[in-house]
């Protein structure tokens, strides 16, 4: 690196200096958006980072305040600007400068060497066909426009919009800013080195990393809450969710596949080219992709991609084959709704059949007790299967499960697969041992108690050996107390030593101790010092949601945090207090006002507190998000009754009417939903579903 050179104004005349300041700041603000662009395109698209969290957030800050001081400057590409405006009531519709179409199907090498004649018989003889193989990311398809502006001056992002119908998306650009690897400006630099023009669309997939689902998840149920069904549900009710700063915390990520000029045609000549250029411009490009001529090496794609499926990070559902040659392309056309020269080749469903020899019983965090299928080994998808979640008793009984039974088991976008259904044909024989819930806690014989209306059993003990191990694994991961380091090796050892009774007590391990247990190095000893003493200033939220309190994840923690301000604060508020904050409701105040009754728990803050953690946090006086918002509700929900859905909206501060009218923000519609969401039609009044209504209440992490 050479060092810039600093040239000094000193002994300007006093009108200069002002001036030059000014030109100063100017420069300083240009030179940090640059570098905040590429740093964000070296995390969040190459996922090679050159500085650490806290160097890119002193960059961002610097040119905060700059624009602080000159709000004239701010414009809409700066990378200050990603998580803006107000919730909206809802998306308006815009048509697509040519349909997004969906792809035909194939499930077998045989229907897929027929595509592969059809193409060549529909070519032409003499043609040459090379294909582009990408991988069929599981997610929803998104259209973005670039341009506004010069080419001189970059292209920004105008609008990102749905697939909707296809011909008709809804516009969920405040949304799509929010997503790191889409840049906000492409910098005239590298769209010239693309060879891209001032004005263009990208087609791509949004999709959800696994790891922010299964956060995401672990947040909802944390809170009460129906966990989504798979990355793609997540990824589909978060974009359309209307407070960008939640689309913001979810993490979604977007790799970009097409090309296209504002009017819809393809920008170049080759897909391969389009892949290139979309990759110089900074967009996430999918690595895996493949130029092939032979068919036999199309296979081997296929093959080695259901190999990596497994790995990826993120959920994949079969591969894309493109035609690579545009005028190819084009000669093939269209059939009514897919195109001819694509075709996509879906992995069969990754289920397994195998017995359940055992089922045996976990006791988690909260003591809640979960029955796990110790499964006959069975390959699913590249991996051994050996055991699958039941979830709850009432999981069981819908199962109709019995010991000994078999079993298709299914691997979603879960770590844990699940046990779908009983297999009860005549090759496969039923078990015969019914599951019985023990009536001790299998870890440290505690009466187990099922509260009525829940689904749940739980170990009564708070002080159970499983629940403190659960409570430290829980106090440590990213997200709560984030202190890298404590993980289950640490903890089992911490725990069969007794040094460690309680999560405070984390608080008082030293070097002597830590160096004591197996595997543990000076370095690392250090290390994980560091990281706890780190922790003390993790504040009030984070030690909130790490306290492990029934249904405060880190959403209800945060908003916990923000309302009371203090953990005495807190500990104080009657059960209306509580109930008065945004998304908790009368089960979630109950639980946390018997959480501090317990005066073990009184005791755990009061030992956090000695241990000098921070237990503050700023107030923010919000309004309920929903305040003032009219839904009506139409149809059977698939998870939520009638009853439940007013009250939850009720308690978002919201409206719920009968009939549909002007005055009305959102219609939620469930199945056989009949006039009233014909009239929302003809209004132009969004419409929700379950997932997008419950993504609204509960925007959790
Ligand atoms: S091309 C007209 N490429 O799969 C061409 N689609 O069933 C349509 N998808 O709606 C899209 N990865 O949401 C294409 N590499 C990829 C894809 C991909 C995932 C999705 C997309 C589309 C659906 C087609």
């Amino acid at each position: 690196f050479r060092r810039p050179l600093i040239i000094s104004s000193m002994g300007k005349r006093e009108t200069e200096v002002g001036a030059s300041k000014q030109q100063t700041a100017e420069s300083r603000l240009h030179q940090l958006r640059t570098d905040l662009r590429r740093h964000e395109y070296l995390y969040y698209v190459m996922d090679a980072p050159e500085i650490d969290d806290a160097a890119y957030d002193q960059l961002m800050r610097d040119l905060q305040e700059i624009e602080r001081d000159h709000p004239e400057w701010v414009t809409p590409d700066s990378p200050t600007q990603r998580v803006g405006g107000k919730a909206k009531d809802g998306f308006s519709k815009v048509a697509h400068s040519r349909p997004m179409l969906s792809l035909d199907n194939v499930n077998s090498p045989e229907e897929l060497r027929d595509w592969d004649r059809r193409v060549r018989e529909l070519a032409g003889p003499g043609s040459e066909i090379q294909y582009v193989c990408e991988y069929k990311l599981d997610g929803l398809s998104m259209a973005l426009h670039y341009g506004g502006q010069q080419a001189a001056e970059g292209a920004r992002l105008l609008r990102g919009i749905t697939r909707g119908d296809g011909t008709i998306g809804e516009e969920v650009t405040t949304n799509v800013r929010t997503i790191r690897s889409i840049p906000l400006l492409i910098e005239p630099g590298p769209l010239g080195a693309a060879g891209l023009p001032a004005a263009f669309e990208v087609r791509g997939e949004v999709v959800m990393p696994l790891a922010g689902f299964l956060r995401m998840n672990e947040d909802r149920e944390a809170a009460g809450l129906a966990p989504a069904a798979n990355p793609r549900n997540a990824a589909a009710g978060t974009i359309r969710t209307l407070e960008p700063n939640i689309v913001a915390q979810r993490r979604l990520d977007f790799y970009a596949y097409f090309a296209l000029t504002p009017a819809g045609e393809t920008l170049f000549e080759k897909q391969s080219q389009a892949l290139d250029a979309l990759t110089a411009a900074g967009f996430r490009v999918n690595p895996h992709r493949e130029a092939i001529f032979e068919f036999d090496k199309l296979l081997a794609f296929i093959e080695q991609a259901e190999l990596n499926r497994a790995s990826l990070g993120y959920e994949i559902d079969g591969v894309v084959i493109k035609l690579d040659s545009a005028e190819l392309q084009r000669r093939l056309g269209y059939t009514g709704k897919a195109p001819r020269w694509s075709i996509a080749y879906k992995f069969s469903a990754r289920f397994g059949v195998t017995q359940v020899q055992d089922i045996r019983v976990q006791v988690g965090r909260t003591g809640k007790l979960t029955p796990v299928a110790s499964l006959a080994p069975v390959g699913i998808g590249g991996i051994t299967v050996t055991r699958a979640t039941l979830h709850n008793a009432d999981e069981i009984e819908r199962l109709g499960l019995l010991i000994g039974d078999f079993v298709r088991v299914e691997r979603g976008g879960d770590v844990i697969p699940k046990v779908v259904e009983v297999v009860t044909d005549s090759e496969h024989p039923r078990g015969s041992r019914p599951f019985v819930w023990p009536e001790h806690c299998p870890i440290c014989g505690s009466e187990v108690k099922r509260t009525d209306g829940e689904a749940d059993h739980r170990c009564v003990n708070i002080d159970c050996p499983a629940r403190l191990a659960e409570s430290l694994l829980h106090w440590g991961r990213r997200g709560v107390m984030n202190i890298e380091g404590l993980g289950e090796a640490v903890v089992t050892q911490l725990l069969e030593r007794a040094l460690v009774r309680s999560v405070a007590d984390v608080y008082a391990l030293d070097e002597p101790a830590l160096l004591s247990l197996e595997r543990i190095g000076k370095k690392t000893a250090e290390s994980l010092l560091g990281e706890i003493a780190r922790s003390r200033q993790a504040g009030l939220a984070r030690v909130l949601h790490g306290l492990g309190i029934r249904f405060v994840g880190e959403r209800t923690a945060q908003l916990l945090a923000e309302e009371f301000g203090s953990m005495d604060a807190l500990m104080a508020a009657s059960q209306e207090e509580l109930a008065r904050v945004n998304e908790v409701g009368p089960r979630v105040s109950q639980a946390i006002l018997e959480f501090f009754e317990d005066e073990k728990n009184r005791k755990l803050v009061e030992d956090l507190r000695a241990a000098g953690l921070h237990m503050a946090a700023a107030r923010r006086h919000r309004t309920a998000q929903l305040a003032g918002k009219t839904f009506v509700l139409t149809g059977a929900l698939p998870t939520l009754t009638r009853e439940e859905a007013k009250a939850k909206i009720e308690t978002a501060g919201g409206k719920v009417a009968a009939a549909v009218s002007k005055k009305t923000d959102f219609v939620v519609a469930g199945d056989d939903a009949g006039s009233k969401l014909e009239k929302a039609g003809e209004l132009g009044i969004a419409v929700l579903d379950e997932a997008g209504l419950l993504s609204l209440l509960s925007p959790a992490d």
